[in-house]
């Protein structure tokens, strides 16, 4: 081997004594990429609650969930929290499921048998058992449990609560760590969420605020403001009354995949953009004085340009 050819060796084996092992160079390289590197952190965990039953939480849950999967590409699972009177995968076309929440709970079913995917959303539903006997020897505090090991895998942990305020609805609540309150424009509904709101006096909740389901504005209706001054809770979302969301159940497929055009559809994937901070009010139109004025400032400016003004 002449000088050369040994000089060009000793140099290929000062470089590979200084070469960095695969995986600290990946990380270094994602580094300078400015991308994230160790675990990712815990997904949120949201309560879709009411008090009052037959409000429109299921219908909330499973298109605040479809809408961020399907929409805005976030990883979500919805849990069916209504043990006792279970829709959620009804409403989905899961009219049966081999093993659900109810099997987790009574420790029959590992978490991951019991997981299904939607494929028209592309998000994940854990199902409640559709029998009415499924209900015994279940411990409803361990749903606070799951939500948070699901967490760690999700974006968004959409919890679909029971109505009323019995154990179920509780197990739903204290494992939320964001609430989204469903009612409809009555005094009863109203109420039921101020008597939510006194039971989780001292709790450490993020209240996101009230969905306001089947609101048409009508003069029977409660109005916003009336709803916000009893509830002590932000109007984040108007939906009104659409008979897609019942063409939606039929077709048992959330009317934001199937109409999402539709009134209730445009509202309901708002209302997601709005939990995932994607939200962006559309532009109002400009009245006429204020083009007026717009167009007099433009003409100011062209006016200063064209002369060699600097104001
Ligand atoms: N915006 C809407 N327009 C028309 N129909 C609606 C709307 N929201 C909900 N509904 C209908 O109202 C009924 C009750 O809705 P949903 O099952 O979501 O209520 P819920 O609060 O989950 O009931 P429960 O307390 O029994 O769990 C369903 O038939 C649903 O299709
Ligand atoms: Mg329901």
């Amino acid at each position: 081997m002449g000088a050369k050819e040994s000089g060009k060796e000793d140099k290929k084996a000062e470089e590979r004594k200084n070469a960095k092992p695969p995986e600290e160079k990946k990380t270094l390289e994602e580094k300078k990429e400015g991308k994230k590197t160790g675990p990712r952190p815990p997904g949120e965990l949201i309560g879709v609650v009411s008090g009052k039953g037959g409000v429109g939480k299921t219908t909330v849950s499973i298109n605040l969930a479809a809408a961020l999967a399907h929409e805005f590409g976030k990883k979500v699972v919805v849990i069916d929290c209504n043990i006792g009177t279970s829709h959620l995968g009804v409403a989905l076309g899961m009219h049966y499921a081999p093993h659900t929440l109810n099997d987790v709970l009574r420790g029959k079913a590992k978490l991951t048998e019991a997981l299904y995917k939607h494929e028209p959303s592309g998000m994940t539903v854990l199902p409640a058992s559709m029998k009415a006997t499924n209900i015994q020897a279940v411990d409803v505090s361990q749903i606070k449990k799951i939500a948070k090991q699901l967490a760690l895998s999700y974006d968004y942990v959409v919890l679909d609560a029971g109505p009323g305020l019995g154990r179920e609805a509780f197990a739903t609540l204290f494992a939320a760590e964001k609430l989204l309150y469903v009612s409809i424009p009555t005094m009863p509904s109203v109420i039921d969420i101020v008597r939510y709101r006194q039971a989780l006096q001292g709790e450490d909740k993020v209240h996101l605020g009230i969905v306001l389901n089947m609101f048409d504005g009508k003069e029977h209706q409660m109005s916003v403001d009336e709803v916000e001054k009893l509830s002590q809770l932000k109007v984040i979302s108007k939906v009104p009354t659409d008979v897609e969301v019942h063409r939606s159940l039929a077709a048992e497929i959330p009317v934001v995949i199937s109409k999402p055009k539709s009134p209730a559809g445009k509202e309901l994937i708002d209302l997601a953009a709005k939990v995932c901070g994607e939200f962006e009010e559309t532009p109002k139109k400009l009245k006429f004085h204020e083009k007026l004025w717009r167009g007099l400032k433009g003409a100011d400016e062209r006016f200063d340009e064209m002369m060699g003004f600097d104001r």
